[in-house]
Parts: C-alpha cells; structure tokens; sequence
C-alpha cells in the first residue's frame, strides 16, 4: 500500500476516473462499473476497480483542491503505475452564455495556486494542459452520444470563498469556469509524463447565482461519467 492508499499491487487500473467526493466514486464504480471490488477506505476516500466494456477501470475519490488531489495523484502514478488520470468533477460556471448542467473540458488549467512558483521558481509561469489525445477521443465520444460540451481553459482556485479574485478579467481572457483541482492534476501529470483530463458539469454560476439541485446535479453528472468511461474504454 502507499501512505493515503490501500491497495496492494495490481489492483489499481492503468485507467482511473477521479471524482473528488469518495461517495461519488462509490457511486460510478456500483452503476457504472461491473464486478466492482473497493481497494481502499483509508479517511473514508473510496477507491474500486471493476471492468467498463470489458476493460479495467479504476475510480478514486481526491478529496477538494490541489493539495488533496495531488496526494492521490502522485501515489496513484508513482506507486500503483497509473497511465491515464481522467477528473471527473464540478464547476461553476463564470460566463453569461454557459448554463447549469452543461459539461465543460479542461484544454488548459490556469491557476492562482503556488505550485507553479513552488516547482519551477518565479520566472517561468507553466501552463498545465490536458493530454491532446485523451481530449480529443472524449470531444470524440461525447459528439457520438450526442452531449454538448465546451472545450477551453479553466481556473483552479485555492480559495472557494473567494471575493478578492477577478472574475470579469478571467472571462475577458476566456476563462470559462471554475474549479480546485485540475492544475494539479495536469502539472502532476507532466512531472510523470502520463495523460490527464479533466471533465465538469456545471453546478453552480456566479453571474447569476443559480445551483443544480442534488436530482439535476445526479442526471447531468452521468452525462459526463459517460464520456469519461467511454473515454477510457476507447
Ligand atoms: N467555485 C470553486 N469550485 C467549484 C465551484 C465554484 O463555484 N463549483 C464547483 N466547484
């Protein structure tokens, strides 16, 4: 086992789906997965493995933010050999023209967070983006099933109770929605150079304040759950 995660060699899949709520995740592996076999519980952060299509398939919860994603990250590629990370999360929408329930996919993950600073110093601003092929087989699937999705860059955010962050300028500059994890994530996986992808739903806007309700939040998410299972059985 690895220090946050339980499970011995080889029972974690090349392929893993990473929701940040651990019950999510018990939620894809029980509806989505078949002969789904949990491998760890340690802090309640659920992770299975089970088959999609006849391929293996691992999903694990993350926890909020980078730091707790980066952790999962890090063992499941440096201790479990894990090749194609696929984010499967929420966001909140920042634009007047995207809505609720619509899923969003991570080109690139711009970030106020220091692991930028803290890997590579105060000159160089990295740009985390997400493994072209990987995006490209889930823009892919996601027109055959018939989903809409957007394709562009994100921000990642340290701070959800953020009111000093400027929101309009990020927009002016084609942000197109926020969330806490995918930049570390996308920098986790060039360190290791393996694929990373993250997928939304939109829950909630911060122009107009709407959210989902727990029913709509649920329909919309097997939309996306769906690309990303697809994504990863291709
Ligand atoms: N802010 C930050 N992270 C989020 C949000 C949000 O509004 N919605 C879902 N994840």
């Amino acid at each position: 086992m690895s220090l946050h995660i339980a499970a011995s060699a080889g029972e974690i899949a090349e392929t893993v789906l990473l929701p940040g709520d651990p019950l999510r995740a018990e939620y894809i592996a029980k509806t989505f997965l078949k002969d789904a076999k949990c491998y760890t519980k340690v802090r309640n952060m659920f992770g299975y493995t089970g088959t999609y299509k006849g391929k293996k398939i691992s999903v694990q919860g993350t926890g909020m933010g980078i730091p707790s994603i980066s952790i999962y990250v890090h063992e499941l590629i440096r201790d479990y050999g894990a090749k194609t990370l696929i984010r499967v999360g929420t966001c909140g929408a920042m634009r007047s023209d995207i809505h609720l329930r619509e899923v969003i996919i991570a080109q690139g993950a711009t970030t106020d967070s220091s692991i930028i600073q803290n890997i590579f110093g105060p000159s160089i601003q990295f740009a985390p983006l997400a493994d072209f092929e990987v995006l490209r087989t889930a823009y892919e699937k996601a027109v055959q099933e018939h989903i809409p999705v957007r394709v562009g860059n994100v921000i990642s955010v340290d701070r959800f109770y953020d009111e000093e962050i400027n929101n309009e300028k990020l927009t002016q500059y084609g942000i197109m929605a926020v969330e806490m994890e995918t930049a570390g994530l996308y920098v986790a996986a060039a360190k290791y150079g393996v694929s990373a992808l993250g997928l939304f739903t939109v829950s909630d806007h911060l122009l107009t304040k709407e959210a989902c309700t727990a029913e709509e939040r649920q329909l919309s998410f097997n939309d996306m759950i769906r690309i990303a299972l697809e994504t990863a059985a291709a």
